[in-house]
């Protein structure tokens, strides 16, 4: 019996793998363990979408690797996206790796650490031998992960993985492999089971979540699943990310009006406001057709709260392209929105595109795109001042007796509830709005103090 860590980086597709992996490893009789610095097995799962992101993998391993006080050091296994763009070469860059296993091919971790035990030390600094999997299998790795063991009111659900679009900056067609949905089926038995232990929430994740189509049948889609789910009666709240524009169906759309339990909430990433650049960018979608959609889901649901990714820099992208990027924040109102410096990624189109804009110039745009971006989060959350809502509570806030919940629109929101506990879900009416969250006081409580 081993002590384990399993550290994600990136995004929640990595989160959900993260946990598998855990699953997994606790049924081997692993034990978690909350931080690397006690674990015997540290699983490091990694994120490739940008350059910065990647080379956080290479500094861990760099501490990891030294012994510890009683000479000890873990056995280090680097998962995920960087694992599976880098592969071998990790062996080469960091001699202490003892496994490299993709995110395709994670089900299989159990057996790489043996196969790792079995191979002699050598004087590489790594603890085994080394066992290598980079594999995108046919056979996918879901039909052979043990079962859920989450526990919490909140949970991740992985759809759909793998990307066709082939955007041009984006190195995720070549790490995750193409768009491969699970069966509805199985999708629903996996949510039963988070419900029993307790989930209220489900967030179906994927790498283009609206391309679900039901796996091999090909015959339904995400609003399918949306509502067989919202059939099960313990399950209060269904969230989707991240969603492609081109794929933001007539039916997705409608869901949005029809299932109740359906989030009003949508995280569509654009890139830029620029027709020009997307283009240049490969993303079949324009400024135009993207407000369009917009406009079709604020007309079903006038409420719905906008989320986005944007990318400033991307080559060739000029002031008056940048100024477009400013525009459509303004004209959008996103509840939040993530912003990212265009990072050059081996072996993608963009990065060996002429006209590369200059490091300085880039900071300089992402600096006035979060202060947009930042100044939009606030002005929603206090459009939000005098709603009556539900919150579901999350975490405990900073001072004694406060709590943290989401409203629906995904905003944090603080509260003081003598009683409440986390995973309840809580009327309440907003108070005020801050710039990162609202605040808000249980309608029960305030009627009873009237
Ligand atoms: N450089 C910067 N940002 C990127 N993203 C993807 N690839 C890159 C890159 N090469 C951003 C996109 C995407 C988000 C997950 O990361 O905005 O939506
Ligand atoms: Fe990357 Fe574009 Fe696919 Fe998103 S849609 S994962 S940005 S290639």
């Amino acid at each position: 019996m081993s002590r384990y860590h399993v550290k994600s980086f990136g995004c929640q597709m990595n989160v959900y793998d993260s946990e598998r992996m855990g699953d997994l490893l606790a049924g081997e009789g692993h034990v978690a363990v909350d931080s690397p610095d006690n674990a015997d097995i540290v699983v490091l799962n990694t994120c490739h979408i940008r350059e910065r992101a990647a080379e956080k993998l290479y500094s861990d391993i760099g501490r990891l690797r030294k012994p510890r006080a009683d000479g000890s050091r873990p056995v280090i296994v680097a998962a995920g996206c960087v694992a599976q763009a880098e592969g071998a070469e990790i062996g080469r860059r960091a001699p202490a790796v003892d496994v490299i296993v993709g995110p395709l091919a994670y089900h299989r971790l159990p057996d790489l650490l043996r196969e790792a035990a079995a191979i002699p030390e050598d004087a590489r600094g790594a603890r085994w031998g080394r066992a290598i999997d980079t594999d995108m299998p046919a056979s996918p790795k879901f039909d052979h992960l043990p079962p859920r063991r989450h526990q919490g009111a909140s949970a991740f659900l992985t759809v759909q993985e793998g990307c066709d679009k082939f955007c041009t900056f984006c190195v995720v067609p070549y790490t995750r492999g193409g768009e491969t949905s699970r069966p509805q089926a199985d999708l629903v038995a996996e949510a039963h089971t988070l419900v029993a232990a307790g989930a209220v929430e489900i967030t179906l994740i994927g790498q283009n979540v609206n391309a679900y189509d039901g796996g091999s049948a090909g015959t339904d889609s995400l609003p399918g699943l949306i509502a067989r789910l919202a059939e099960i009666p313990g399950l209060k709240r269904i969230r989707y990310t991240t969603s492609h524009p081109r794929d933001m169906t007539q039916g997705l759309i409608d869901a949005h009006a029809r299932i109740p339990k359906l989030m009003p909430y949508l995280h569509l990433p654009v890139q830029s406001g620029s027709s020009r650049i997307l283009k240049a960018m490969n993303r079949a979608h324009t400024r135009e057709s993207y407000l369009a959609t917009l406009a079709q889901l604020r007309a079903v649901r006038p409420d719905i709260a906008l989320s986005g990714d944007f990318i400033v820099g991307f080559p060739g992208e000029t002031e008056q392209d940048f100024q477009d990027t400013l525009d459509i924040v303004a004209e959008v109102g996103y509840a939040q929105a993530y912003s990212f410096k265009y990072s050059q990624r081996p072996g993608t189109p963009a990065a060996t595109m002429a006209d590369q804009v200059p490091e300085p110039v880039k900071e300089e745009r992402l600096a006035r795109l979060q202060a947009a971006i930042t100044a939009g989060a606030y002005e929603f959350n206090k459009a939000s001042v005098g709603r009556i809502t539900e919150i579901l509570l999350e975490r405990p806030g900073r001072k004694p007796g406060q709590l943290i919940g989401k409203t629906p629109w995904l905003q944090s929101a603080v509260v003081e509830i003598p009683g409440a506990k986390i995973g309840d879900l809580i009327a309440v009416q907003i108070t005020q709005g801050q710039p990162n969250s609202v605040e808000a006081s249980p309608l029960q409580a305030e009627r009873a103090a009237a």
